[in-house]
């Protein structure tokens, strides 16, 4: 029987401190009731501390995890960390993790799908399990999105918080795991969201810090429609693709963006309400860690043979959805 890559593990790290709507009232001309009615957030995590990064996150994750399913770190045969805010632009942020939590056996990379880039690590990872190359693969998605965000400009400051959610792939010979997956980019959505500053075009210069181009930007409401109907198209293809109904699927798991397009994603599916899972009011957005973060969340209400679909937008712009057959 074919190999499927399952996921036999879900581990989360949200850092402690909460950065609620009511002090962001504090620091930017918003409001509680605006944040809450058209993003669906009311707090998010912050890293605090010195020289903590995104590895800082993903390494208290993976060391959980290990300790979760009595694993030796030396075990592990890859890591991919999906993540646009590395600890440095190079090396590789998984190669720190590697190095912070002993995985020594491992080798690893960094991918860049920003909030679609756990779903592209995931199904990237899952081809090294499918060859059956590798028994245990970790997929991170990690994003410590208050290290690119400016604190002054409210359409970006309210959204995103920071996090970590990992999970692991190992092989499966019972049909459950990733069963099929649908992904797409499309670099148009370059002008809409984006960090212009740091990379070869733009390295870092005083005027590149003056004219704040090392924070996020984002026209919000082309992204919006684009992702409203990205999300839904994408996720309503791979279920005709493979013959499911809203009926069949036990959870939708959607990229945390906004609250109104997770909506508006699940009607379009026929999927209920009470299936979606949403964490968005205690996180915010935290781009490459919403979806792992919702299993982690959730992991308690899963059931062996539930059909997940995961589904994301975002820069890019990138997109897709990913069908998964819960293994445990
Ligand atoms: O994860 C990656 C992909 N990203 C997304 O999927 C995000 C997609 N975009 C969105 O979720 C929404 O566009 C936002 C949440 C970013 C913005 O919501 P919106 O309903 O599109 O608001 P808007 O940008 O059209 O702004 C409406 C009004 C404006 O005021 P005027 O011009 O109508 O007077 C804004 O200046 O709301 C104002 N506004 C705010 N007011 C209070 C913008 N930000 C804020 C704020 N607090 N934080």
């Amino acid at each position: 029987m074919k190999l499927h890559a399952s996921i036999t593990a879900v581990q989360g790290y949200v850092p402690d401190y909460i950065l609620s709507n009511f002090e962001l009232e504090k620091m930017v001309e918003t409001n509680d009731e605006w944040i809450q009615s058209r993003t669906g957030i009311k707090e998010r995590r912050i890293l605090k501390g010195e020289g903590l990064g995104s590895s800082f996150m993903a390494a208290e994750a993976v060391k959980n995890l290990l300790k979760k399913k009595s694993i030796s770190p030396l075990e592990i045969d890859l890591v991919i960390c999906a993540t646009v805010t590395p600890d440095m632009i190079f090396p590789a942020t998984a190669n720190i993790i590697c190095d912070k939590t002993g995985m020594k056996n491992a080798w690893g990379f960094d991918l860049e799908a920003a909030c679609s880039g756990f779903l592209f690590a995931l199904v990237t990872a899952s081809q090294f399990i499918e060859t059956g190359k590798h028994k245990k693969v970790l997929v991170i998605g990690v994003d410590k999105m208050s290290s690119i965000i400016d604190y002054t400009d409210r359409s970006t400051c309210v959204i995103f918080g920071d996090g970590c959610g990992i999970v692991l792939l190992e092989p499966s010979e019972d049909g459950y795991g990733i069963m099929d997956s649908i992904l797409k980019s499309d670099g148009v959505g370059r002008h809409y969201l984006h960090q212009k500053g740091g990379g070869s075009c733009f390295p870092p210069t005083h005027e590149t810090i003056d004219k704040k181009l090392h924070y996020v930007f984002q026209d919000g409401q082309p992204v919006f429609k684009a992702a409203v109907k990205g999300m839904a198209d994408v996720s309503a293809e791979l279920m005709e693709k493979n013959n499911l109904k809203g009926n069949d699927v036990a959870w939708l798991v959607p990229h945390q963006a906004n609250k109104r397009i997770i909506d508006a994603c699940a009607h379009r599916m026929g999927v209920g309400t009470e299936k979606i899972m949403m964490n968005i009011e205690k996180y915010g957005n935290t781009t490459a860690a919403t979806i792992p973060l919702c299993l982690w969340d959730y992991e308690k209400q899963l059931k062996k043979g539930d059909n997940l679909i995961l589904s994301s937008f975002g820069g890019g712009y990138t997109w897709g959805a990913v069908w998964v057959k819960w293994g445990y």
